[in-house]
């Protein structure tokens, strides 16, 4: 299956009176690779739960590919795979087991053949293979966060969301895992991912920057420190203040870079 675009459209999200997504309007075509950034809180994860249909905006539309995921229509499930921030697995079961169960659980109709061949697929990409017999429990760190990204490849999904895949992975094995993920993308599947480690941005294809629950740039990663007025991507977190939200959100949306986005790559988001 090729990657499937994402649309948001004006998407926002509020409990009570508080507002915790803003007018967020995005479109991912099938195949990029999307990095979502921001301060802690500003809300990276509640943005990736209401793309991928986990978490109902309070406005606006998702639209995975054609499907509009919050009006009843069907969006297969095989469709999305969703690594969360915390990870999900079963600490007391051995790493082969844990992904064959899962492999079962998420394609009840393969033969046992085929559940064999994607977890050896998948242990072997996750660099897993040596520890396959470990319990999850008695695992490093990242090696059960590869175990947690490893389960959602097991249906090969060609839309990935992944939600601080690489926090707590030294910096040769987060750049291996970034470069993976820009080649899952190359491979034709849409991968989102949310970060705060600002060493491999070079690989996105596209940033979303987010400050207080709004978008305050979406573009190519080497075009967004000039529009922060900073050096370096990694310069713009100081920049990033829930005061200045609003108004780098409508600097944002005079760029002629929105303007384009909103008629090429969003007809009907205004
Ligand atoms: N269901 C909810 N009810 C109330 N507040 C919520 C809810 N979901 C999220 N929030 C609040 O929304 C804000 C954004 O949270 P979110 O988890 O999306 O942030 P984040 O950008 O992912 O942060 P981090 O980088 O720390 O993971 C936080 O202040 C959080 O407390
Ligand atoms: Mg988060």
């Amino acid at each position: 299956m090729p990657g499937v675009p994402v649309y948001a459209l004006n998407v926002g999200f509020s409990v009570k009176k508080l507002s915790i997504l803003q007018r967020v309007s995005l479109s991912i075509k099938g195949g990029e690779f999307v990095g979502v950034l921001g301060p802690s809180g500003c809300g990276k994860s509640t943005l990736l739960k209401a793309l991928s249909g986990q978490l109902r905006p309070t406005d606006g539309q998702v639209l995975i590919g054609r499907a509009d995921l919050y009006s009843g229509e069907k969006v297969p499930v095989d469709l999305m795979g969703f690594v969360p921030q915390d990870d999900v697995v079963h600490p007391s079961l051995r790493v082969r087991r844990e992904l064959y169960f899962s492999a079962r659980l998420r394609m009840p109709k393969a033969k046992p053949a085929e559940l064999a061949n994607r977890v050896k697929e998948v242990l072997e990409l996750m660099d897993l293979a040596a520890r396959h017999n470990v319990r999850i429990d008695r695992l490093s760190g990242g090696q059960r966060k590869r175990v947690s990204i490893g389960i959602e490849l097991l249906t090969r999904p060609p839309l990935l969301f992944l939600d601080e895949p690489t926090s707590g992975l030294d910096p040769a094995l987060e750049e291996h895992f970034m470069k993976l993920f820009r080649d899952l993308a190359r491979g034709g599947r849409t991968v989102l991912v949310t970060t705060h480690v600002m060493s491999s941005l070079d690989l996105l294809d596209l940033v979303v920057i987010m400050c207080a629950g709004q978008v305050v740039f979406f573009g190519p990663p080497k075009d967004a420190p000039g529009f922060f007025g900073v050096e370096e991507l990694s310069d713009i977190y100081p920049k990033l203040t829930a005061s200045a939200a609003e108004s780098l959100a409508g600097k944002f949306r005079n760029t002629p870079w929105f303007a384009r986005l909103v008629s090429e790559r969003l007809p009907g988001a205004r």
